[in-house]
């Protein structure tokens, strides 16, 4: 549905977007994380046709940006970094405006699509405002609304949380979730908890390269050195940690308090030594019922720091 091919975009010499290659199918929400300055708005306006690449190519719903950036239009919807919004327009009317923009001539359902988008958004309170007097965070809600006005198969969507509330956040969240169902998503954004629950693909870049790309569980799989797991296990503490230790692939043990349990153990294996299956065996052959066993993870955060420590001005 989406797909970038070599997509480079140069500014003054300097790539902003330096050969990317993703493709993005129908249905995936992928979130697309990296510093500020990483090339993430330029990237979605390529992909929108809003500026032309310098090589490469963007491919939409089968189509070339390049030649087909109408049709794309009508069949996708964006949300740009700092939408330009008409100041002086009421927010009713701006939502219509853009309805007819996109081609839907037919007067009642224009007036059901805006009904909905007003309603999907949270704009109700704000529809007879002038766009010019609105906060921050209902603009944002603005741009989501005429984003969607025309039920689009495919949408761009660049920081759409940013300025809302922590009440609007969780709402945007929710309508992400629920848009998920039938459209494909590529959403930028600063924050990583979003991210972890709204989005199947990760895409990270820096300075204009993917730096990683996958799920957000086999990202922090990948970077992480060392397996730690934290096990309590019930029964005489000195023997367990015997047992443990003997325990083939075990780098590394001490004796922790592991949720709230007394007596437990941090474990350290090597990357890709899954420990848990042997111990699982050995408290079943001792009959030492497991009280508590965890995995730590890194979390999207280390990833995303791991990989993107130089930012670009
Ligand atoms: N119109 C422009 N003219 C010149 N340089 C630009 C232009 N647009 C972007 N750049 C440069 O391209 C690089 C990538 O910018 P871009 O806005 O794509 O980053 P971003 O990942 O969206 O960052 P942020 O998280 O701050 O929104 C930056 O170095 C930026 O200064
Ligand atoms: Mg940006």
């Amino acid at each position: 549905m989406i797909q970038a091919i070599d997509l480079t975009k140069r500014f003054g010499g300097k790539a902003a977007v330096d050969g990317l290659n993703f493709e993005i199918s129908k249905g995936q929400v992928v979130g697309f994380l990296g510093p500020n300055g990483a090339g993430k708005t330029t990237t979605m306006r390529l992909l929108t046709g809003y500026l032309p690449a310098d090589e490469g190519r963007a491919v939409v719903l089968d189509k070339d940006v390049a030649h087909d950036s109408m049709e794309i239009r009508r069949r996708t919807g964006y949300l740009p970094e700092n939408n330009p919004l008409y100041e002086d327009l009421d927010v009713v009317d701006s939502l219509h405006y853009s309805a007819l923009l996109r081609g839907i001539k037919n007067p009642e359902e224009r007036l059901r699509r805006v009904k909905d988008a007003v309603a999907i958004c949270g704009l109700k309170k704000a529809v007879d405002k002038k766009v010019g007097e609105l906060s921050k965070g209902y603009r944002q809600r603005l741009g989501l609304a005429q984003a969607i006005i025309h039920d689009p198969e495919v949408l761009i969507l660049d920081e759409p949380t940013s300025g809302l509330d922590p009440n609007q956040v969780q709402e945007v969240r929710a309508l992400i979730l629920d848009l998920k169902k039938e459209k494909t998503l590529l959403l930028s954004t600063h924050i990583l908890s979003e991210v972890a629950a709204t989005c199947d693909r990760v895409i990270i870049i820096n300075a204009g390269r993917i730096v990683a790309d996958g799920t957000p569980e086999s990202l922090s799989g990948d970077l992480q050195d060392k397996n730690r797991l934290h096990v309590a296990l019930k029964g005489p503490p000195a023997e367990i940690g015997m047992a443990l230790s003997r325990l083939s692939g075990v780098g590394n043990l001490r004796p922790e308090r592991v949720d709230g349990e007394e007596d437990g153990f941090l474990l350290e294996s090597a990357a890709g030594h899954d420990l848990r299956e042997k111990i699982f065996d050995l408290a079943v052959e001792r009959r030492w019922p497991i009280v508590a066993m965890r995995q730590e993870r890194l979390s999207l955060e280390e990833v995303f720091r791991k990989l993107t420590r130089e930012e670009k001005a």
